[in-house]
């Protein structure tokens, strides 16, 4: 038997001002996002911003549900809708931070599991990698160079 690790790099930034105007607009985006997320239920206000190759950015969040498996998180909102109206279009990258109950204080949000399966599907079909910008402690800056950072062991086309 033997034992390995298995390791990803990710990008830390102490001040949002190091990162360049693109990352600070998809940050700011993913803020304003939250406020029109629909989270009556875990009031975990949620916002994604994604990047697209011509420049635009597409903002969504999550969308919950009285049968709570039926909600959407932001970042398959987003995805999915990029993937229905601009399936030509490759994805850049996508800022993904929460703003949990009332105020206005966010707090980073490392995609869940089922969303970093359904974003793998869109960096695999583009052939491209997608940077993902999320918030970690002391409102540092997280970057990995792709999905496929975050998912070890991932389950792939078969
Ligand atoms: N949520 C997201 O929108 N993205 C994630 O990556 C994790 C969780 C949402 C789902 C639910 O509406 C709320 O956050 C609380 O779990």
């Amino acid at each position: 038997m033997q034992k390995f690790n298995l390791t990803i790099s990710l990008e830390k930034y102490d001040n949002e001002n190091e990162l360049t105007p693109i990352e600070q607009q998809l940050l700011a985006e993913a803020r304003k996002a939250t406020y029109k997320a629909y989270a009556p239920y875990s009031q975990f206000h949620v916002g994604a911003a994604v990047l697209l190759a011509d420049g635009q950015i597409i903002a969504a969040n999550n969308q919950e549900n009285a049968a709570f498996p039926s909600g959407s998180c932001a970042e398959q909102s987003a995805f999915f809708w990029i993937g229905a109206n601009f399936p030509n279009q490759k994805i850049k990258a996508v800022a993904v931070i929460a703003r949990p109950g009332t105020g206005d204080v966010f707090r980073g949000v490392p995609p869940c599991g089922a969303c970093r399966q359904a974003m793998l599907e869109y960096e695999n079909r583009q052939q491209e990698p997608i940077r993902l910008m999320m918030l970690g402690d002391n409102n540092q800056i997280l970057i990995t160079d792709s999905i496929a950072d975050l998912l070890p062991l991932r389950f792939n086309e078969f």
